[in-house]
């Protein structure tokens, strides 16, 4: 099985970006989290971090037939991209989403969410730790369970 997971513009600088809301540790301890949820699954994972929105189009266009599920944390793309939406379900690869914060208690042009229009769920406020529920949700969904 291999997962795809997408980090959107400016959570290169977690760790030093607004740390009362995104935490102390950086990008780099993340990606260790992510490979290490990953492997301890099973799952082939690629990640991919972008400032820049049609490089993320570009990188799930290119998924197609090759990724069996995408975690993807948009960032400030979340609320704007109708182009990563419509990456999303042009190449109809089963996606979650993913933020850091709990959008819904932010501003209100944060509690709008165009990729998550194309997901299957959406894990918000958790921290890192919503990335690892995500990938594991995604990894009992495409083995056929029924996860919550
Ligand atoms: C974010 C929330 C977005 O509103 C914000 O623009 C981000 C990060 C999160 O992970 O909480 O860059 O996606």
């Amino acid at each position: 099985m291999k997962f795809l997971i997408i980090n959107g513009p400016n959570l290169n600088l977690l760790g030093l970006r607004e740390p009362a809301i995104y935490g102390d540790k950086t990008y780099e301890a993340l990606c260790r989290l992510l490979w290490d949820t990953c492997r301890d699954l099973g799952i082939d994972c690629e990640l991919f971090q972008s400032n820049h929105e049609g490089a993320i189009v570009d990188k799930i266009q290119a998924a197609y037939g090759s990724v069996d599920g995408i975690v993807i944390n948009p960032a400030a793309y979340t609320h704007t991209s109708v182009a990563i939406l419509d990456a999303l379900k042009a190449v109809a690869i089963p996606a979650v989403e993913v933020h850091i914060s709990d959008v819904d208690a932010r501003e209100p042009f944060r509690q709008i969410s165009y990729a998550g229009m194309a997901c299957l769920k959406t894990y918000k406020g958790l921290g890192f730790d919503g990335y690892v529920q995500a990938i594991r949700w995604l990894h009992a969904y495409l083995k056929g369970e029924n996860p919550q």
